[in-house]
C-alpha cells in the first residue's frame, strides 16, 4: 500500500514537473512573439548612442521604453542603423522607428508618425579659424565641401539649396565621421541637427569650431515612425507619448539628457 502511494506521488511529481517546465518555455515564446522591435541609429547623441557595453541608450531609447511601459508594450530597442531602420519599417522586421526622425511630407508617404515630441533645426558647423568662419547661411557654403548624414534632412537642405546630387555634398553614414573629416580638413563644413552638433562639440571638447544658425532655415519636429497603416500601434504610441508628457516622465528625461 505504502509503496503504491509513493509510486503515485512520484508519478504526480513527474507530471507536475513536466507541466512546470512547459509553462515558462511556452510563455517565453509568447513573450518573444509579442516583442516589438524598435529600430534606431545609435550614432546620434544625446538621442541615441552606444553605451560602453554596446547597448543603444539615450533620450529616444528611454522615451520609447517609457511609452512601451505605459502601454504595456514589450519594446526591444535595436541598433539597425538609419537605412536598416527605414528598410525594416517597410518590410516589417522593425515595428517602430525612433531616431530623431524628422516628420516630412515625403516620409509620410511611406510611414505614419506620432505627434511631434521634439523641435530641431539644421545648423552649420565650421572651423572658426577657416574661410567659412563668417558665413551666415547655407547658401554661403557654395563651392566648399559639406558633410551630411546620407538620407537625412541635413542632406535635403543642401540639395534644396544647391540642387539634387550636388557634387560638393559628402554623405556619411553618421555625423561623427563627418565631424572627424571636418577636424582633419577633408571637408569644410557639416550640416546636422542642432542638439546633436552641440552634443558632439561638448562631448569631444572640439576647439576652434563654430556653430552657425541660418535664420532662413525652418525648424523641424521629430516623430516616432511606424509602417503606414499601423493604426493600432500608432494609437498606442500616441497615447503613451501623451501619458508620459502628462505624468512628468518626459520632463524628467528631458532634464536628464538636455540639461546644461
Ligand atoms: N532629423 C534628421 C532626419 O530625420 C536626422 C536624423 C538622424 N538620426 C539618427 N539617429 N542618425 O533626417
Amino acid at each position: 500500500m505504502m509503496k503504491k502511494i509513493t509510486l503515485l506521488l512520484a508519478m504526480l511529481l513527474v507530471i507536475m514537473a513536466a507541466g512546470c517546465s512547459k509553462g515558462p518555455a511556452a510563455s517565453g515564446a509568447a513573450a518573444q512573439s509579442n516583442t516589438l522591435v524598435a529600430g534606431t541609429d545609435a550614432s546620434f547623441p544625446p538621442f541615441e548612442y552606444m553605451s560602453p557595453t554596446g547597448q543603444p541608450e539615450g533620450f529616444d531609447v528611454d522615451l520609447i521604453k517609457a511609452i512601451g511601459e505605459n502601454q504595456k508594450l514589450n519594446v526591444e530597442v535595436k541598433h539597425t542603423g538609419w537605412d536598416g531602420m527605414m528598410n525594416g519599417l517597410s518590410n516589417g522586421t522593425v515595428k517602430i522607428g525612433i531616431a530623431g526622425i524628422t516628420i516630412t511630407d515625403d516620409r509620410k508617404k511611406s510611414f505614419d508618425f506620432t505627434a511631434p515630441y521634439f523641435t530641431a533645426k539644421q545648423v552649420i558647423l565650421v572651423k572658426d579659424n577657416g574661410p567659412l568662419a563668417n558665413v551666415k547661411q547655407v547658401a554661403d557654403l557654395k563651392g566648399k565641401l559639406i558633410g551630411v548624414q546620407t538620407g537625412t534632412t541635413g542632406a535635403s537642405l543642401v540639395e534644396s539649396t544647391f540642387g539634387k546630387g550636388y557634387s560638393n555634398m559628402k554623405g556619411y553614414t553618421d555625423i561623427a565621421s563627418a565631424i572627424e573629416d571636418l577636424q582633419n580638413g577633408r571637408i569644410q563644413s557639416v550640416i546636422a541637427d542642432n542638439a546633436v552638433i552641440k552634443k558632439f562639440v561638448n562631448k569631444l571638447n572640439l576647439k576652434q569650431v563654430k556653430i552657425i544658425e541660418d535664420s532662413s532655415v525652418k525648424t523641424e519636429t521629430y516623430g516616432i515612425a511606424v509602417k503606414k497603416g499601423s493604426k493600432e500601434l500608432l494609437d498606442k504610441l500616441n497615447k503613451g507619448l501623451a501619458a508620459v508628457k502628462q505624468n512628468g516622465k518626459f520632463d524628467q528625461l528631458y532634464k536628464k539628457y538636455f540639461a546644461n
